[in-house]
């Protein structure tokens, strides 16, 4: 199985304490974050039954299920079962994992599994380096394909932007007249004709410029998915 890493939320969408629901290919995700700030990313069935994680709440630094109240560690271990208060719950009652770093200000997440062997410290997972200081702006569902997104936005880039070297089919940027990276696109593929697009800008951006480039953004849903059909 060939190595992905996409970008599936941004890091300000899962605070301290938050679990949410994300996808990477066929995989249905629970990524959450503890009390004290660690970042977890798992299949999102619970072992017991199969209850969505994401559906869950973060106690401390466990997940909770939902449905039976099993107590998940940061690393995956069920460490709480309340209809059994006194049972020590085995090594084999625990979730399945996934990589997971964050880079300028994004959750990447690998199709890589970390929670095969405990004993042996998980691979360092390198997300694509993002060539200039950027900060996030938001992310938006469009129901249009990638290469749709892609050529909507190349067409009709952000104003006084210019596109810029470092575009591919999932990730664009867009330079101001002095070089520096302005806008950012990172395409993320759920289905054939489903992007989640993360928008991020220059760090040196201000409130107005931020407010006027997710505006842009919405344009480009707008015209992505009119191009595919969608009705307004
Ligand atoms: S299904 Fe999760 S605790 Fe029972």
């Amino acid at each position: 199985m060939s190595l992905i890493i996409e970008p599936v939320a941004l890091s300000r969408d899962v605070p301290a304490a938050r679990v949410i629901r994300a996808q990477l290919g066929e995989l249905d995700l629970a990524i959450w974050r503890s009390a004290s700030g660690v970042l977890s990313a798992w299949e999102n069935r619970c072992p017991h039954r199969g209850m969505r994680l994401s559906h869950g709440f973060v106690r401390g630094e466990r997940l909770a299920c939902l449905y039976h109240g099993w107590h998940y560690s940061t690393e995956g271990f069920c460490e709480i079962i309340p209809a059994h208060p006194e049972l020590t719950p085995p090594k084999s009652f625990c979730t399945m994992q996934y990589g997971v770093v964050e880079s300028s200000g994004i959750i990447w997440v690998s199709n890589q599994r970390t929670d095969t062997d405990h004993s042996q410290p998980a691979q360092a997972l390198t997300p694509p380096v993002l060539h200039d200081s950027v900060q996030p702006v938001r992310s938006l569902c469009m129901e249009a394909s990638v290469a749709e997104v892609n050529r909507t936005a190349k067409e009709n880039p952000p104003e006084n932007l210019t596109l810029g070297s470092c575009a591919s089919n999932q990730h664009l940027s867009f330079d101001d007249t002095a070089g520096n990276c302005g806008a950012m696109l990172l395409l993320h593929c759920l289905q054939d004709n489903r992007v989640n697009v993360h928008v991020l800008a220059g760090e040196h951006y201000n409130t107005d410029e931020l407010v006027s480039l997710s505006y842009w953004c919405e344009s480009i849903r707008r015209i992505a998915e009119k191009s595919a059909g969608v009705p307004a």
